[in-house]
């Protein structure tokens, strides 16, 4: 039996709710997670009683505020084991904290001819960026082969490094294959050639440990909606070092030293990448949140997401007419695949009638979609509220959904 980490309806208001007629059965959390009722009110209390920019004023709310978002930066900065909160850079989200070191650092660093290892399965978040550095400063981007269950081999990553690597990214986990990446080996093999090694930690923070000096990385980003706190919130860690080296890319308020009519000097990290007035309600939600998972433990809420995700991809590899994708084992928090003859819309659909919630689409994965020679997939992602009881009924839907188109 797989039963939820948390007390569902009690935690999260949302769960309460009937769709369609049925118990709401969320299982989308790669796409956002569902909100604990503890976040909730740290918004609503943060709004109520503390509200002011940051950072700037000397009155009391204003120094409050500051406080009260140093203090969720102190806190994520132990919860990825950061060397200091100097390190963390607030953002709206993985996209825009891999973005910012494209920019920031690749901008400055990369010369024509110098090389981007990646792999297929990126999300477009991480791709995009990479190829909009490379035409700006004549970079060359370099592919991982997949192995045929879609995992990544420290082999294959060894063989696209070369000595003009200068920076090689992956996502540590795959928000359509659930693979587990070899992060730290990868890291290890682009440093021994002088290459930056980035992590889009989207769909991994959220379930597991991370600890960025034992993964011996140099920037990560993630999302904070995807790991219980609000939207428009994300972090760009970085190692001081290297953030101290790149430049900003925001320019305008509070991320000065000193301005002159035609100059202007940079202020300390972090304030240097945080150019205008942050999301600070949503930093204290995502403050509020590492609390809620570190109360929980990081290390069960990984074997949590295990469980569920391999016992569904077993479950749903069984079934007739089902395609699932990646590795059997391991695997992690969601399962993609489709159903022979019926569009992936039209799985959705009929899970929606049932009070199922799941994402249908290409995930912002269209290479990796042309790589398993499929147009979308249906995908159904789980966290630490999801059971075993969830899989049930996404098994039943899927036999409904054939019955329906007939298959
Ligand atoms: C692996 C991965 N990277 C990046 C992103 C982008 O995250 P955000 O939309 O929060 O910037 C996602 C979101 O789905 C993701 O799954």
């Amino acid at each position: 039996m797989i039963t939820a980490l948390v007390d569902i309806t009690e935690d999260f208001p949302i769960l309460k709710r009937q769709i369609n007629g049925h118990r709401l059965i969320y299982l989308d959390s790669a796409a956002t997670s569902q909100k604990p009722q503890i976040v909730i009110d740290r918004l609503v209390q943060y709004y109520e009683t503390t509200n002011a920019n940051v950072l700037r004023s000397v009155h009391t709310l204003a120094e409050e505020a500051t406080t009260a978002m140093e203090e969720a930066r102190e806190k994520i900065a132990r919860f990825i084991h950061a060397n200091s909160p100097r390190e963390v850079i607030f953002t709206r989200g993985t996209t825009e904290s891999l973005n910012t070191i494209a920019r920031a650092w690749g901008d400055k660093f990369l010369e024509a001819g110098d090389e981007i290892v990646l792999s297929p399965m990126e999300h477009h978040s991480n791709l995009i960026p990479w190829q909009q550095l490379a035409k700006r400063v004549g970079a060359k981007l370099k592919f991982i082969e997949l192995q045929p269950n879609g995992t990544i081999t420290v082999e294959a990553v060894k063989q696209q490094i070369t000595e003009r690597t200068r920076i090689v990214t992956l996502s540590a986990v795959s928000n359509v294959l659930g693979t587990i990446n070899p992060i730290a080996d990868v890291a290890s093999l682009a440093h021994q050639v002088g290459a930056i090694m980035v992590v889009d930690g989207a769909q991994s923070v959220p379930h597991q440990p991370t600890d960025v000096q034992a993964l011996g990385i140099d920037f990560l980003a993630f999302s904070g909606h995807k790991m219980l706190g609000p939207t428009g919130i994300g972090v760009l860690w970085g190692k001081e070092a290297l953030l101290e080296a790149a430049d900003p890319v925001m320019f305008g308020g509070e991320m000065i030293a000193y301005v002159d009519r035609d100059d202007a000097t940079w202020a300390e990290l972090p304030a240097k990448f945080e150019g205008g007035t942050p999301h600070i309600a949503g930093a204290i939600g995502l403050g509020t949140a590492v609390d809620y998972l570190s109360a929980i433990g990081m290390e069960r809420i990984e074997e949590h997401s295990r469980m569920l995700a391999e016992e569904a991809y077993r479950r749903l590899a069984s079934l007739s007419d089902v395609v699932v994708y990646g590795p059997e084992y391991p695997r992690t928090s969601l399962v993609a695949f489709n159903i022979v003859g019926i569009h992936p819309h039209d799985i959705a659909q009929v899970f929606d009638s049932r009070g199922i919630a799941i994402r249908a689409g290409h995930h912002c994965a269209q290479p990796l979609m042309h790589w398993l020679d499929v147009g979308s997939t249906a995908r159904a992602s789980f966290y630490l509220y999801n059971s075993d009881r969830d899989i049930d009924e996404l098994v039943d839907a899927i036999e409904a959904t054939k019955r329906y188109f007939k298959r």
